[in-house]
């Protein structure tokens, strides 16, 4: 049997976060991730500024990861990167640097759909750590990030099915738009999560937009919060100041319950205990929380990724390349990035 360790180096570049991570098997040893600061002024992405700036990170953050994991880039057996789904501009940079990389080195590529990283993200763990506990099999993970909601099964690395996603706007995307409502600057997710430590969760109450079946959707909340907000404000122009903190809290319980009742009914309907988060508002520290009460309430073991795996991330990239590796599931140098990607 060979018992040579395997290395991965990882690459993400699907929306505005450049990011590289190195594997030794299933552990990882580096997780770079740069921001782009460039959107702040815009109030929400700009694909073409998003991958000018992937074109002047990404060799100083691979150069990162592989020094931080003291890996030469000899000693890497294969490269995954982000396929899709993603900005089309911003996935070129990563797919191509993977590409010519490898072929420099003459090592595979695989590829990997960013959602199902997300999801992989549970088994993103630093090498050395032993306590860690990842999820077991079959489990059901509600990822939910700045362009996605949905509720996957998950019965292997490789083997996952969504059974339930949003119709309309993400819950990340629900968050923002609240945000910027509010004044906020982009991105507004954690702005409102931070607020609403300060306020009262149930001091405003927000229709729960119904869906049929596991589905989710947000556009009706949306609508509604403008509405409550444009007519309040014309009373008095200082309502949002004067009412941020209990603004937010309520504004975060609304979207939060709404996450958990699809989840709840998705895990009645499966007798699937096995809980997991994952994506940008797993982040979020009232879902965390109202998920982990779950563990007493329903019986459910919650998984929840380290913070710096929930949001885009090249580790769940270096880790989801690792499972497919043991598959030989590679891909050929004539592969393209797509912008959407059905698991
Ligand atoms: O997964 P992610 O980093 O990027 C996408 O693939 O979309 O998710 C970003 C989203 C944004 O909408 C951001 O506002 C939201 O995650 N987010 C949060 C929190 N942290 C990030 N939303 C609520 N509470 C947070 N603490
Ligand atoms: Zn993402």
């Amino acid at each position: 049997m060979n018992n040579k360790p395997v290395y991965i180096l990882g690459i993400e570049s699907s929306c505005d976060e450049t990011s590289a991570a190195v594997t030794i098997d299933n552990k990882l040893l580096s997780n770079v991730i740069a921001g782009q600061r460039v959107h702040e002024a815009w109030g929400g992405v700009v694909p073409e500024l998003a991958s000018r700036a992937h074109q002047q990170n990404i060799i100083p953050v691979v150069n990162e990861a592989l020094h931080k994991a003291k890996v030469a880039k000899q000693e890497l057996n294969a490269i995954a990167f982000t396929r899709g789904p993603g900005l089309i501009g911003s996935l070129l940079v990563g797919t191509s640097f993977a590409k010519s990389f490898a072929l420099a080195l003459g090592i595979p590529i695989i590829e990997v759909n960013h959602m199902q990283a997300h999801v992989l993200a549970n088994f993103a763990s630093p090498v050395g750590d032993t306590s860690f506990d990842p999820p077991l099999f079959p489990f059901l993970c509600l990822t939910v990030s700045g362009g996605h909601t949905q509720i996957v099964m998950v019965k292997d690395y490789n083997l996952m099915e969504v059974i339930g996603q949003t119709t309309d706007d993400a819950a990340g995307e629900a968050f923002d738009k609240a945000a910027k409502m509010l004044g906020l600057p982009y991105p507004g997710g954690p702005l409102i999560d931070k607020y609403a430590k300060e306020g009262d969760p149930l001091a405003f109450k927000f229709p729960k937009p119904e869906s049929p079946g596991l589905n989710y959707s947000f556009s009706g909340l949306k609508t509604a919060i403008l509405y409550f907000l444009k007519k309040q404000t014309e009373n008095d122009d200082q309502f949002i100041v004067k009412n941020l903190a209990d603004l937010c809290a309520s504004i975060q319980h609304t979207i939060v319950q709404v996450l958990l009742h699809k989840l709840k009914i998705a895990s009645l309907e499966t007798g699937i205990k096995n809980i997991a988060l994952a994506g940008g508002v797993s982040a979020n520290s009232a879902l965390r929380e109202t998920v982990l009460k779950e563990q007493e309430l329903s019986g459910w073991k919650v998984h929840i990724p380290a913070f710096e795996y929930c949001t885009d991330n090249a580790a769940m990239i270096a880790v989801s390349g690792y499972y497919k590796y043991l598959k030989s599931d590679f891909a050929t140098q004539d592969i393209s990035p797509v912008a959407r990607y059905p698991f």
